[in-house]
């Protein structure tokens, strides 16, 4: 019989914890959307103690998603945590609270200052207050990875006992390997009274690059739910990506003997998506959703790939959404071939929305032969991202070259309607754009990274800029742009990294999880 895996989906919490990732309530509800497309099990959609922001993306998403899907907070094994997580998931259809506590020795002994029996009760505690609140507790023992086994199986059956419904074990430092880990999850089945009425969770971070070898590993031994973002983004090196892990159970059920409740087709969409909203570019070779993922370069592979595709490729580039796309969009398309290619893709716009990406595509593809479903989706990120500026970038002129001194002259309109105009030279034109920008938002910052890449194919390509910068007390924010002309790309980037920073909401909690 085939086994049912859950995916239990945390790129809107642990994912978002990558540096610069983090996203406002109206980006979260725009990948919970997909993320329901994508068919996951569970959307673990913030820790709503750490933030305002947190809270009412828990409570925003919990509201949207109906019953589509489990939702998830996160706590600390911490009173007032529950109960904040409890109150955003108030509304939720399907609740479910996911608390815990370090029970590795260095957890123990250097960050909680506990014994391992103080870190016991507590756990339980947790589990208990969480339980009155909602019916589905989910508990966490953080660093289980280097964790001493007996007393992890310890804390386990005890939460078991105090009501827990799912327990997860995970790799917080990316510190297993495989087999180890495969072992540990296997010691559960042995070692913990009630373990067969729970579902055991796995968690990996990628540390060491096998954050995916180590969760199938526990699916192997016995796990029936694995923790994972799109495009493996979070913490440090990142988590067990989504994509990989679900095509590696598909892919191989001569193995896994099990299979997950993802419309693979939809990978592709949602790992776009993923990358636009947080900025975090995927690598070309990147397993799944990279560019490269199923180019063929070498004469000898394009040979066997052309007489027979499997010689090649394991996976079906139509089965993750890669590819399969007749119209051709050019400045001869209208209204009627635009939206249809917009809803096939994932966007449903109301008129207004619309309006404005038609004219802008129209700009586009008057400069350009083709315009790819990349163009469009990065079109629409950028009108999506406009909504709530606090400065709209009007226009952008630059005088540059050698010999010469590059000079930037910039018109931007505020909230009110005020439009605000001023120059500046610099080292670069880019450099003079945003002094330019400087001298009319002024907000201290220091710009700490800056990419340009071609979103499309060809010398017209779309340019997309992506932008870090480190606000005065430490926090950083990403900004993006895309157009044809890169000093335009890049004053909008700078633009919409500033606009994130006068909007944002300083976080309560630091704690890194
Ligand atoms: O890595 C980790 O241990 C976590 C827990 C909060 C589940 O993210
Ligand atoms: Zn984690």
């Amino acid at each position: 019989m085939t086994e049912k895996i859950y995916v239990f989906d945390t790129t809107l919490r642990d994912g978002e914890q990558s540096p610069g990732a983090s996203m406002n309530t109206a980006e979260k509800l725009e990948i919970a959307r997909q993320l329901v497309r994508l068919g996951v099990d569970v959307i673990e959609a913030g820790f709503p103690v750490s933030s305002p922001g947190d809270f009412e993306s828990v409570r925003a998403i919990g509201d949207e998603v109906g019953d589509a899907v489990v939702v998830c907070a996160l706590s600390r094994a911490v009173a007032n945590d529950i109960e904040v997580a409890a109150d955003a998931l108030a509304n939720a259809k399907r609740p479910r609270l996911h608390t815990g506590i370090g029970v590795s020795e260095s957890h123990l002994r250097d960050k909680l200052h506990i014994t391992g029996d103080e870190a016991l009760e507590r756990a339980v505690a947790a589990v208990k207050l969480a339980r009155t609140f909602v019916e589905d507790v989910e508990f966490y023992a953080e660093d289980a990875g280097r964790a001493e086994p007996m007393f992890l199986y310890r804390v386990i059956e005890a939460v078991i006992a105090a009501g827990a419904t799912v327990v997860n074990i995970p790799d917080t430092t990316g510190y297993a390997y495989p087999e180890n880990f495969g072992a540990l999850i296997g010691g559960l089945f042995d070692h913990v009274k009630g373990i067969e009425d729970v579902i055991v969770s796995v968690h990996c971070h990628n540390d060491l690059g096998m954050a995916t070898a180590n969760a199938l590993a526990g699916v192997k031994a016995g796990a029936r739910q694995i923790e994972c973002t799109i495009n493996g983004i979070g913490e440090r090196a990142g988590n067990t990506a989504t994509e990989e892990v679900v095509m590696a159970i598909r892919q191989r059920p001569d193995i896994f003997g099990a299979d997950t409740s993802i419309n693979t087709r939809e990978i592709t969409r949602t790992s776009r998506l993923v990358s636009n909203i947080t900025g975090i570019v995927v690598q070309p070779n990147k397993a799944i959703v990279g560019a490269n993922a199923f180019a063929h370069s070498s004469g000898i592979h394009q040979d066997g790939v052309l007489k027979e595709r499997s010689t090649y490729e394991i996976i079906d580039p139509a089965d993750v959404g890669v590819g399969g796309s007749s119209i051709v969009l050019s400045a001869r398309s209208g209204r009627h071939a635009l939206q249809h290619r917009l809803q096939e893709l994932g966007f449903e716009l109301v008129e207004e929305e619309f309006e404005p990406i038609y004219a802008a595509f129209l700009e586009l593809a008057d400069k350009k032969k083709e315009v790819y479903d990349e163009d469009l989706e990065a079109l629409v990120g950028e009108s999506e991202r406009t909504v709530n500026d606090v400065y709209h970038l009007k226009a952008v002129q630059v005088v540059c070259g050698e010999p010469g001194i590059p000079t930037a002259t910039v018109e931007l309109v505020t909230q009110d309607g005020e439009h605000l105009i001023d120059s500046s030279h610099g080292t670069g034109p880019v450099d003079a754009v945003y002094k330019a920008i400087n001298r009319l938002i002024d907000v201290p910052n220091e710009l700490s990274e800056f990419s340009v890449k071609a979103v499309t194919r060809g010398i017209d390509a779309l340019g997309e800029v992506t932008i870090r910068v480190t606000s005065a007390d430490g926090r950083v924010f990403t900004g993006r742009g895309a157009h044809s002309d890169i000093i335009v790309a890049s004053a909008k980037a700078y633009t919409n990294a500033l606009n994130r920073l006068l909007t944002s909401q300083k976080p309560t909690i630091t704690e890194e999880l």
